[in-house]
């Protein structure tokens, strides 16, 4: 019998476990394909509150995990002895319609066209003028999920792979076992990490939102900001990989990269940084987000007294996964922490994780 078992071996399963650990828990993590193949692999790993306009409570959420993040990614190193392509490069979300253009242009953090293209040079001329958020940056969501593998390893957490959980067995408010493709497992608290397929196990309303991705190879390795425009992104890598994303589909899983996807990242990537135009293709891909009503992830108790919800982290899932961590396993090791996390993601705009966990 183990402390504590994890549904889910993407960010949010892993970061947890890890936090778990360090707080001297045993832990096991459940995954039916390979760790962080999901959501966590889809990525482009921006860490970007501001340029993903947050609001509210969300905001100050992000803005606080992204504080983490360099303590976060230290001891990770210092647990793997692994690269995790983590850079404070900052963001420029350009405007590129004059009339968006007036209306940003009293923003403290507005920057004109000249100052723009200083900043990064190589922008289209589309480009009218810009916010400049120096704070938001990147780590590699791939690099980081070896990362946090070795790094669990390390801590003798438990990780069974290819390993699907059928069925979240309850008996009146506690959950009993797991029914899985590898027979019963009993564990004295359980925490669903299971991103957008979190509804295959319980009635939770996450839902998938496909997202399409495209990467280029820049050989002269130029740009060195992420640029964040109204309608695609553009995240150049330290190796000069440029990760351009992404699609909002909301058509469930389905799955593949299509012509249209595609020409549309394309399009309005080259329109803001031209070069684009002449770089190989390298790779396509997708994933799906798991989206949670008004895009406030589901973190805490559920329904079930031994139950704890970490999923529906929809866009900012990588961003959100240091504080995420340390709430879970806070909440775990000490459940009277539980009114702190109920405050600080506001509720009037987040259904609490106990009504959540009965909506279907
Ligand atoms: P996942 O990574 O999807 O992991 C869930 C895991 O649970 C999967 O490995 C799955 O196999 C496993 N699982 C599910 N059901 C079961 C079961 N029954 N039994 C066993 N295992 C199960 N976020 C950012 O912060 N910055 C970004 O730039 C960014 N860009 C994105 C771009 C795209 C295209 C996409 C799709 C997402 C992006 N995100 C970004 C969001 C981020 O990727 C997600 O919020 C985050 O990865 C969610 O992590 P997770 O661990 O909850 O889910
Ligand atoms: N946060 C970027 C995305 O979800 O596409």
């Amino acid at each position: 019998m183990t402390d504590i078992l994890i549904i889910g071996g993407g960010i949010i399963g892993l970061s947890t476990a890890i936090a778990l650990s360090q707080k001297g828990a045993s832990v096991t993590i459940v995954e039916s394909g390979i760790c962080g193949q999901g959501a966590t692999w889809a990525a482009a790993g921006m860490l970007a509150p501001e340029a993903e306009r947050l609001e509210g409570d969300l905001l100050t959420f992000g803005i606080r995990s992204r504080e983490m993040y360099p303590q976060w990614i230290a001891n990770l190193m210092r647990l793997s002895g692994q690269d995790c392509g983590y850079w404070c490069c900052g963001m420029i979300a350009p405007v590129l319609t004059e009339s968006d253009r007036l209306e940003i242009s009293q923003h403290p953090k507005y920057i004109d066209q000249i100052e723009t293209h200083r900043k990064q040079s190589g922008l289209g001329k589309s480009v009218l003028g810009s916010l400049w958020l120096p704070e938001d940056g990147q780590v590699n969501n791939r690099k980081l999920t070896q990362a946090l593998l070795t790094a669990a390893r390390s801590l003798s957490i438990k990780i069974l792979e290819g390993t699907t959980v059928y069925q979240i067995e309850r008996d009146h408010q506690r959950v009993t076992h797991l029914e899985t493709s590898a027979g019963k497992m009993q564990s004295d608290r359980y925490v669903l990490a299971t991103g957008a397929w979190t509804r295959a196990l319980m009635p939770l309303p996450i839902k998938p939102i496909k997202g399409q991705m495209i990467s280029v190879l820049d050989r002269d390795r130029l740009l060195q900001r992420v640029i964040y425009a109204p309608s695609c992104y553009i995240v150049p890598r330290q190796d000069g990989t440029i990760v351009i994303g992404a699609t909002v589909e909301d058509n469930g899983f389905s799955q593949g990269n299509t012509a249209a996807g595609v020409a549309q990242l394309l399009n309005r990537a080259i329109a803001v940084y031209p070069a684009i135009a002449n770089m190989p293709i390298t790779e396509t891909w997708w994933g799906f987000r798991p989206h949670a009503p008004n895009e406030i992830p589901l973190l805490g108790a559920s329904d079930y007294e031994n139950l704890i919800l970490a999923t529906g982290h929809y866009r900012n899932g990588i961003l959100f996964a240091p504080l995420t961590a340390k709430w879970i396993s806070d909440y775990i090791i000490d459940p009277n922490i539980q009114p702190l996390l109920k405050q600080s993601l506001s509720m009037e705009n987040c259904p609490s994780p106990q009504r959540s966990a009965v909506l279907s």
